[in-house]
């Protein structure tokens, strides 16, 4: 996943379970996606530059169309056909609402709709970064209320409220929702996001999980303010991820500058990225790698939800990819994530 913005200042290096990938402007407000591999001489497409929607090899000057094949091989120009083995390896990719999704593979799901900027919601982005962490690591810590207090102590956490409510939690196509009530302190640099004046407040969150990487979160505060933020734990691969998000907000400019909305999420991502990254135990997402409590049962419905992606029995599927969806050696296939 990333910000379609990004592209218009030339190719973008990205990587997804592995794959080195590079991502281009192919113009009309498409993008192009491709394997970051010239199939000349392996050249870095990405560091290359785009000329008309194609995408430029930086090594010989090879240029590559949208869906693959090449168009122009500067060393003949004479010649306008060229086999189909010179064609780049492409991946899919859409653009909607000014972000890009990719896939592997045909797409098990189409991408998900998500909040994005309309009457009377504004967007604000706010980061787009690799962490040292396992993707579905960051999805069940979205999930967690218990880790709130603790983890976010210096900013919103409310250290005299341990006792989290648990979580309802209730099975859709796409994942999950969850639903809790979470009591907040509510510091002056929060009350931007909260328009609370008070010490404390009250959350009220409803959040998406879009399996198997997507979290949609809104917060609805007394003030009636909503705080939408959209988060992407792009596999880059089993113990690196790339966080993409963005907040969708029900007030103005005036009400609460863009900036300090961002310097609030950053704090708080920051909290979290701290305690993801110091976990050295790599990740596992079988029920019986962890012990779980009555509140954790968002983390234990998500652990659920992986397991019947692997088994290929998740309600999720398309008929047609049910059934085992691990290769040989036990790897999730890569056409059941979406991201
Ligand atoms: S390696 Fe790309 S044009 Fe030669
Ligand atoms: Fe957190």
């Amino acid at each position: 996943m990333a910000f379609a913005e990004d592209l218009a200042a030339g190719p973008v290096a990205r990587a997804l379970l592995g794959e080195r990938l590079v991502l281009w402007d192919a113009g009309g407000g498409r993008a192009g996606a491709a394997l970051d591999r010239c199939p000349h001489r392996d050249g870095p497409l990405s560091q290359g530059w785009t000329c008309e929607g194609r995408i430029v090899c930086p090594y010989h000057g090879w240029e590559y169309l949208a869906d693959g094949p090449v168009a122009r091989i500067p060393q003949t120009p004479d010649l306008v056909r060229f086999p189909d083995r010179f064609a780049v390896r492409t991946v899919r990719v859409d653009v909607r609402d000014g972000v890009v999704w990719g896939c592997l593979d045909e797409p098990v799901r189409p991408a998900p709709i998500v909040p994005v900027a309309g009457p009377g919601w504004r967007f604000i982005r706010e980061f787009d970064e690799e962490w040292a962490s396992a993707p579905a690591r960051l999805m069940e810590n979205s999930f967690d209320p218990a880790h709130t207090v603790f983890v976010h102590r210096a900013t919103f956490g409310d250290t005299s409220r341990p006792d989290v409510e648990v979580p309802t939690v209730t099975r859709t196509a796409y994942g999950m929702v969850i639903r809790s009530d979470l009591s907040v302190a509510n510091p002056g640099f929060a009350q931007i996001i909260t328009a609370e004046a008070s010490a404390k407040t009250v959350r009220h969150t409803e959040t998406q999980f879009h399996a198997p990487f997507l979290r949609v979160m809104r917060s609805t505060y007394p003030s009636g303010a909503v705080h939408q933020i959209i988060t992407a734990a792009t596999p880059v691969g089993d113990e690196c991820l790339r966080l993409v998000q963005w907040a969708v907000r029900n007030d103005t400019e005036a009400d609460a500058p863009a900036d300090a909305v961002v310097a609030f999420d950053r704090r708080v991502t920051w909290e979290d990225q701290a305690l993801l990254e110091a976990i050295t135990v790599p990740y596992s997402d079988r029920l019986d790698a962890n012990i779980h409590i009555k509140v954790d049962r968002p983390t234990v419905e998500m652990r659920r939800i992986y397991e019947e992606i692997t088994q290929g029995s998740w309600a999720g599927l398309r008929p047609t990819d049910r059934g085992p969806l691990v290769d040989s050696d036990g790897d999730l296939h890569r056409s059941t994530l979406v991201t």
